[in-house]
């Protein structure tokens, strides 16, 4: 699958990694459709990035607005050739904490709810609008990569719901692409591992330096670039499929 003239959909896409992976694929010659949330950045970025990207309000809890995006997507885009699951909360919180206080498990269902159903439901509707398209090289319909994380393989404190949710990612990667390879659709998985984008933003310069020393090579933390270049990859060599990519510079954090 080349870049030029190919359709991503790219959840999260209003800013950090998806809306890299916007960027790049209309700076490629393709186009991005973005759907995240009202808040988000995403119609800004649509703007900037002129008529080959479009912005759907979209939460991806929900179910309905899921399914009517992804019909005009392909309404006013012609096709979905590339979705990109790039939607993702992080919330914070120990089993129990320093203060006795139990882990509030609507912060876990929401964070499954946001980073794995909301994968789920985008990545079926999707890949359903997949199988209408026309097969490319090596008999190709179409590509879904999960955002995963560090975290989802090896979780820091605080972060059971994250883990829970990113881990199940991972573990769906190979699934899935056994299961959607009958309509000649590849999935991939990538787990990022610290990337300077607003979900970093919270971290003081100490902290921040602290974080870069940690990567073993290159010294400095991921960028929406990095991330952007690796969707590419996977785009263009139809041999990757059913893996799970770290991108971090080969660090491994302890607990
Ligand atoms: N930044 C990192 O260090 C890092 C590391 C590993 C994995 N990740 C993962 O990468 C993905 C992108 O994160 P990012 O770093 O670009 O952060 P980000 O906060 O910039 O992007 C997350 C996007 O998800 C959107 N979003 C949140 N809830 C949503 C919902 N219900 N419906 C639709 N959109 C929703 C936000 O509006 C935002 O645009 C996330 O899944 C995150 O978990 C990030």
């Amino acid at each position: 699958m080349k870049v030029a003239g190919s359709v991503g959909v790219i959840t999260g896409g209003g800013g950090g990694l998806g809306g890299g992976v916007a960027r790049m694929l209309v700076e490629g010659g393709g186009k991005a459709v973005i759907l995240d949330l009202e808040s988000s950045g995403g119609a800004e970025l649509a703007a900037s990035l002129g008529p080959n990207a479009l912005f759907i309000p979209t939460d991806v809890t929900d179910s309905t607005q899921i399914e009517r995006a992804i019909e005009q997507a392909v309404e006013q885009a012609g096709r979905i050739d590339l979705c990109v699951n790039a939607a993702g909360i992080s919330p914070a919180h120990r089993v129990v904490d320093r203060k006795g206080r139990v882990h509030p498990l609507e912060v876990f269902e929401k964070t499954i709810d946001v980073n794995l159903i909301g994968a789920f439901d985008v990545l079926r509707h999707a890949a359903k609008a997949m199988t209408r398209n026309e097969p490319g090289q090596d008999g190709e319909r179409g590509l879904i990569v999960n955002v995963s994380s560090a975290a989802g393989l090896e979780g820091q404190p605080g972060q059971a719901a994250y883990t829970a949710s990113k881990g199940a990612l991972v573990a769906l990667t190979l699934q899935l692409a056994r299961d959607l390879a009958v309509w000649g659709i590849r999935v991939m998985t990538i787990a990022p591992g610290i990337m300077d984008t607003p979900m970093l933003a919270g971290i003081d310069e100490k902290r921040r330096s602290q974080l870069i020393d940690l990567h073993v090579f290159p010294k400095r933390l991921g960028t929406p670039e990095d991330f952007a270049a690796l969707v590419r990859c996977f785009m263009e060599v139809t041999l990757l499929n059913g893996e799970c990519v770290r991108l971090d510079a080969a660090t491994r954090l302890g607990p």
